[in-house]
């Protein structure tokens, strides 16, 4: 029996991805040439690690904690700065990247969102990321994202200096409602959601009897967080259906990334399971997404993104 042709392109906010996966931030993203590899490795589009207007050396280790059901990291946005990166990766010695990039940006104030969005004005910036729910770095991340005035002021100046700049929020779960600072976002002119970051977690070590990580508080991700993520994936589509989201949270299968596509999102981020499957994930993920449509008899990724919703 001659099987659907599956089409998994889809589109983000005018964006055109070959396939649904993004490599999720902070995974792989600190050189060009790793991001080269996750695009070899089959993924849509990649997402750099959140870059600050200074570079940033991170928190000594330990970083990062592995349990039966994930991770816990606080690795203190480690990374170059804004323009170091974007020098390496736009320069004249450019890794030539054929997939979108997704820039993810970091700031301490709305201001300084502002002065990095100024700078990105001098880049091919194709999409990018605004990092409000990063769970541990002081000053940083949740302080803004779990206000929505802040939320409206950071994502108003940088929209207004990227008037045409596709232009995703990542949210985190750890809010009083993600749904008022999602629509703060929308408000200021975000174009879409990155749902959801890590959550705000802490490991103690028994014998030590002291927290594993340098910085007491990090952020869990992994399979544990899924439930939670697909749950704000689905209450985002339910109340702003035509906004475009990356679901991220968990995503170790196809089976996740179908969970999360039928919860609305229209993209789907691949974290910290590449450091248990590596870049293979990708087409092992890919392959069975591609299965399941055709048994299904759907013809293309975007006929079951949001279907968990219609009666
Ligand atoms: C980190 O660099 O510590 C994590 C970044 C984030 O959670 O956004």
């Amino acid at each position: 029996m001659g099987g659907l042709c599956v089409d998994l392109r889809v589109e983000l906010a005018g964006i055109r991805l070959r396939n649904p996966l993004v490599l999720a931030s902070g995974i792989l993203g600190t050189t060009p040439s790793l991001l080269k590899r996750v695009e070899k490795a089959g993924a849509g589009a990649v997402t750099t690690k959140t870059l600050t207007l200074r570079p940033r050396p991170g928190y000594p280790n330990p970083v990062i904690v592995e349990l039966d059901f994930g991770f816990v990291n606080a690795m203190g946005l480690p990374n170059p700065g804004v323009d170091c990166f974007l020098n390496e990766l736009y320069g004249e010695r450019k890794v030539e990247i054929g997939i979108p990039v997704i820039i993810s940006v970091g700031g301490a104030s709305a201001e300084e969102f502002s002065i990095i969005s100024s700078k990105l004005r001098k880049y091919p910036v194709e999409v990018v990321e605004l990092n409000l729910s990063c769970p541990h770095v002081k000053g940083h991340g949740l302080e803004l994202g779990s206000d929505p005035e802040a939320v409206y002021e950071v994502v108003s100046n940088v929209r207004s200096n990227l008037p045409h700049t596709p232009l995703f929020v990542k949210l985190s779960a750890n809010v009083a409602s993600v749904l008022d600072i999602a629509e703060a976002a929308l408000r200021a002119g975000a174009s879409g959601f990155v749902a959801v970051n890590t959550l705000r977690a802490t490991v103690i070590d028994i014998y030590a009897k002291k927290p594993v990580l340098s910085n007491v508080y990090g952020g869990l991700s992994g399979p544990a967080i899924r439930p939670v993520a697909v749950r704000v994936v689905y209450e985002l589509y339910e109340n702003f259906p035509r906004v475009p989201i990356i679901g991220v949270g968990g995503v170790d299968s196809w089976r996740a990334a179908v969970e999360f596509l039928l919860a609305g999102a229209s993209a789907i981020g691949v974290g910290s399971v590449i450091a248990r499957k590596d870049l293979a994930v990708f087409s092992e993920i890919l392959k069975g997404l591609k299965t399941y449509l055709e048994a299904e008899g759907y013809e293309r990724v975007g006929d079951i993104v949001g279907l968990a919703h219609k009666d």
